[in-house]
């Protein structure tokens, strides 16, 4: 007789939505990867469409070396899938490399185990990649996938440059250091002057504005199921290379609620260091010819 697989591994177990779909959780934070959305429907939307990564394949170029995308973290690979499937679907398009990070592979280990629950899931790519830490696809020699395992904060500076991150971390609640000022200065810096451009689930006040202190552009997301708005920050060369008309970049209306708020700051900014902060943010170039707020009519 068959025996039933155990639902759980390590830190994770499958987690059955009232929808129907299945995801990962994290037993020790309680976070679910892709909670109220199926994972590849969040995977589409919020990373492969909004990054409109079929056009950028597609697109014809001198330059023919790899579109690197950086997928942060890796999980059970639901962003990483979308993005395998998109370039399936794109005749003869630029080569793709997918760099993933991550720093514990028991929730792709389960998913794999329980493979019923997860059914976009590539089995001969995912186990490539775990026991190889590489997976070279057989019908298109461009698209490649490489695993870099370990604390993000240490594998990023090994990674080659990315052209687009899929920022898919856990929360500030769980992984606070990951949202800080100091980290995305170090995305940043990783994307070495390239037009790069950061996807992410958030649309929180701190984690933009240590967005904007990094040194990036930034812009409102698109919806994703339950999620109202989300982010897309751009590097100054990305900003700079037409890509920012498409997106709509955060304006003074946002510094003036920004100024308001309680959640003003990133973590890693103690009570010292908040007025040069502020300042950074006020001088954003990207709010230099944004139009004013609009002001609020006065009632007395
Ligand atoms: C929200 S989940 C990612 C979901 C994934 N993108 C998917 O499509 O299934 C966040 C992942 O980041 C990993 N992670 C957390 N901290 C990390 C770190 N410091 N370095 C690398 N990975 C980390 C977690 O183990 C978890 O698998």
């Amino acid at each position: 007789m068959k025996q039933k697989q155990s639902s759980k591994l390590g830190d994770y177990e499958v987690h059955k939505a009232w929808e129907g779909f299945s995801s990962i959780r994290q037993l020790s934070s309680g976070e679910i990867m892709h909670s109220r959305t199926a994972p590849m429907e969040e995977a589409r939307q919020l990373y492969v469409e909004q990054s409109r990564l079929a056009e950028r394949l597609g697109r014809s170029s001198e330059d023919e070396s790899p579109l690197v995308i950086w997928d942060a973290g890796l999980g059970a690979a639901a962003n990483a899938m979308a993005a395998i499937e998109c370039y399936e679907e794109v005749p003869a398009g630029r080569p793709m490399r997918i760099v993933s990070f991550e720093n514990d592979l028991d929730s792709l280990r389960l998913a794999l185990l329980c493979r019923e629950d997860f059914p976009y899931l590539r089995a001969d790519a995912a186990k490539a990649l775990l026991a190889d830490g590489h997976w070279q696809s057989q019908n298109h020699p461009g698209l490649s996938w490489l695993l870099f395992p370990g604390d993000f904060l240490e594998a990023m500076s090994r990674a080659p440059a990315p052209d687009f991150i899929f920022y898919d971390m856990f929360s500030t609640k769980t992984s606070a250091q990951l949202w800080t000022a100091a980290t995305f200065q170090r995305v940043f810096a990783a994307c070495a002057g390239r037009p790069a451009e950061l996807f992410t689930y958030t649309c929180s006040t701190a984690n933009r504005a240590a967005l904007l202190a990094a040194g990036f552009y930034v812009a409102r997301g698109r919806n994703a199921g339950e999620k109202l708005e989300t982010t897309i920050a751009l590097t100054p060369a990305a900003f700079q290379s037409g890509l920012a008309g498409r997106r709509k970049l955060l304006s003074r209306d946002w510094l003036a609620k920004w100024e308001r708020s309680a959640a003003k700051f990133p973590g890693d900014i103690g009570p010292n260091e908040r007025s040069v902060f502020e300042e950074i943010i006020r001088e954003h170039e990207q709010f230099r010819n944004s139009p004013e707020p609009e002001r609020l009519l006065s009632t007395t």
